[in-house]
């Protein structure tokens, strides 16, 4: 089984970006980590970011051929975008929204998710461990068979 980690925008700065809000941890060391954890449950897994919007939702659509499930933390464009949620709502294969922060306990704009709806779940609060948690569904449920 294979998933696509995907990242949106400012999210290659994490480790100097707002660290008391972000954490310390680099990407590449957040998904080294991951990458650790899929070894561990026999997860194949791929990386992307970009600061683009129509970057994301062309590999939101790739990882879509290419995957079985994508994690997608879209950042500020969670809130914003139209295109992304289209981009999911056209998936076969599920994604789990994750965030680093609680974006219900920030600034009332981050209160609204135009991914959620058309997302499996949304995971968030939890700092990296939001992706390791969501990895951690993948896998469950592919060893169950089950289609939760
Ligand atoms: C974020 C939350 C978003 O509101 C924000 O724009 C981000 C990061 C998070 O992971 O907590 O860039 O997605």
């Amino acid at each position: 089984m294979k998933i696509s980690v995907i990242n949106g925008p400012n999210l290659n700065l994490l480790g100097q970006r707002e660290p008391e809000l972000y954490g310390r941890l680099s990407l590449a060391r957040i998904e080294a980590d991951l990458k650790d954890l899929a070894d561990e449950l026999g997860v194949e897994v791929g990386f992307f970011q970009s600061n683009s919007e129509g970057a994301l939702v062309t590999a939101v659509q790739e990882a879509d051929r290419e995957a079985e499930g994508i994690i997608l933390n879209a950042a500020a464009y969670t809130h914003t975008s139209v295109a992304l949620l289209d981009a999911i709502l056209a998936c076969r294969v599920p994604v789990v929204e994750v965030h680093l922060t609680n974006p219900l306990a920030r600034e009332d704009f981050r209160r609204r998710s135009f991914l959620a709806q058309a997302c499996a779940g949304t995971i968030s609060g939890f700092g990296a461990e939001s992706y390791s948690l969501a990895l951690l569904w993948f896998s469950r449920r592919k060893n169950e068979g089950s289609g939760a």
